[in-house]
């Protein structure tokens, strides 16, 4: 029963499709446009610097920061993750994460362990993917610098306590960082709420814009130590061969990647423009849909809360029999449902999961375009494999 159209079913990885606005707003720019970001007074690199401060205005919106100089503009959420870490820790600094962070955090982690003198504790999580506040708090040390927390886990989509581990951080003094890759544009996060000295994010997942974009927002509290990880033109102060110590210039040297942010900036205001509750209660939707039609096959494990309320548009599974590899690769073949498998960048978080030895899982994760009908499809096309395993 293959259908003729792909069922894009890896949101999480980056979301497809993106609203026809983000499409159309690429074309004209690179059409009719083309200029440079903050490089020209002519028309045209006016009006693209308009763009960029109304993207830049848009993100600190949705973080419900005041200054949007705040927000920097990177290149993927691993970039903006390198910048914060590499940029903040010094020889001798202490780092309290979590079991259930993706590589772009840990292997920055690994990397300063091996070559700065930075010791890292990695606090376990329960069987669901979630993390105790209380065993993050039982973490720090006099040394710790920073505490990393993935806000949504993008194994099985379990929400974190953020703002609780937020808490724990500033009453303890310790800069925040929190990877948003998975939440921002699925659920409220609000710096303030959250206690984040530093939040960072992909533009391409669930904030709808182009791959190559990212942003990080660097808080008050962390700015004059957050070094910038590489200097360059910045189209101001030219006059001088200093790097800028004012936001953003300090963390953007470059030519921005202006297509990108034009697209991600298209994307913003249409996410700007829909009901976020009702965004939000239909992705719970999809995923209650995907909960409940997995748990009713047998040989068919699901991995994560089973509880639309407490996570975002992921949900992982494992089929009796089947390595996740093969899954995915059946799903694609006969039946046109495109799905990640595997460990998904987060290495350590599947043994609290139990899912090392299957070789990961097979991950579904929605998008704001996707149907009904095609969750019923996916489910049933995981039906007919799971009764054919042998
Ligand atoms: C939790 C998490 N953090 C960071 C990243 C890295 O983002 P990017 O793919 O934009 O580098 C991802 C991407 O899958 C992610 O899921």
């Amino acid at each position: 029963m293959p259908p003729s159209t792909r069922i894009y079913l890896d949101n999480a990885a980056t979301s497809w499709p993106k609203p026809a606005v983000v499409y159309d707003a690429i074309d004209r720019y690179q059409r009719l446009n083309g200029a440079p970001s903050g490089r020209g007074a002519f028309r045209e690199a006016v009006e693209v610097e308009r763009i960029v401060t109304r993207a830049r205005k848009r993100v600190a919106d949705l973080l419900a920061v005041a200054d949007p100089n705040h927000v920097i503009f990177t290149s993927s959420g691993t970039d903006s993750l390198n910048l914060a870490i590499h940029g903040l820790l010094r020889p001798g600094d202490h780092v309290v994460t979590t079991v259930c962070e993706h590589n772009s955090v840990l292997r920055p982690l690994r990397y300063l362990e091996q070559t700065a003198g930075i010791t890292v504790t990695r606090v376990g999580c329960d069987q669901v993917g979630v993390v105790e506040p209380s065993a993050i708090e039982l973490a720090i040390n006099s040394r710790t610098k920073l505490l990393i927390l993935t806000h949504v886990s993008n194994v099985t989509g379990a929400i974190q306590p953020a703002n609780e581990i937020g808490l724990i951080a500033k009453a303890h003094g310790i800069s925040f960082l929190l990877d948003a890759a998975q939440s921002l544009g699925h659920l409220r996060v609000s710096v303030e709420e959250l206690h984040a000295d530093l939040v960072a994010a992909p533009g391409h997942k669930g904030l709808l814009g182009p791959l190559g974009t990212g942003i990080l927002y660097v808080g008050p509290s962390v700015v004059e130590v957050l070094r910038s990880h590489r200097q360059g033109g910045t189209g101001t102060s030219s006059e001088s061969d200093l790097q800028p110590a004012n936001l953003p210039d300090k963390y953007e040297s470059g030519n921005h990647n202006v297509p990108g942010i034009v697209g991600l900036e298209a994307a913003l205001g249409y996410l700007a423009d829909r009901d976020a509750d009702d965004a939000r209660k239909y992705e719970q939707t999809l995923v209650a849909k995907l909960v409940d039609g997995f748990d009713a096959i047998e040989r068919v494990a699901v991995h994560g809360p089973c509880d639309a309320a407490r996570q975002v548009g992921v949900v992982s599974i494992t089929v009796d029999g089947y390595d996740p590899q093969e899954i995915a690769s059946l799903l694609d073949t006969a039946y046109s449902v495109q799905v990640r498998s595997g460990f998904h960048c987060a290495p350590l978080m599947h043994n609290s999961l139990g899912t090392k030895q299957h070789g990961g899982t097979v991950r579904f994760s929605v998008g704001p375009f996707n149907t009904f009908e095609q969750i019923d499809h996916a489910i049933e096309a995981v039906g007919e494999i799971a009764a054919s395993a042998i």
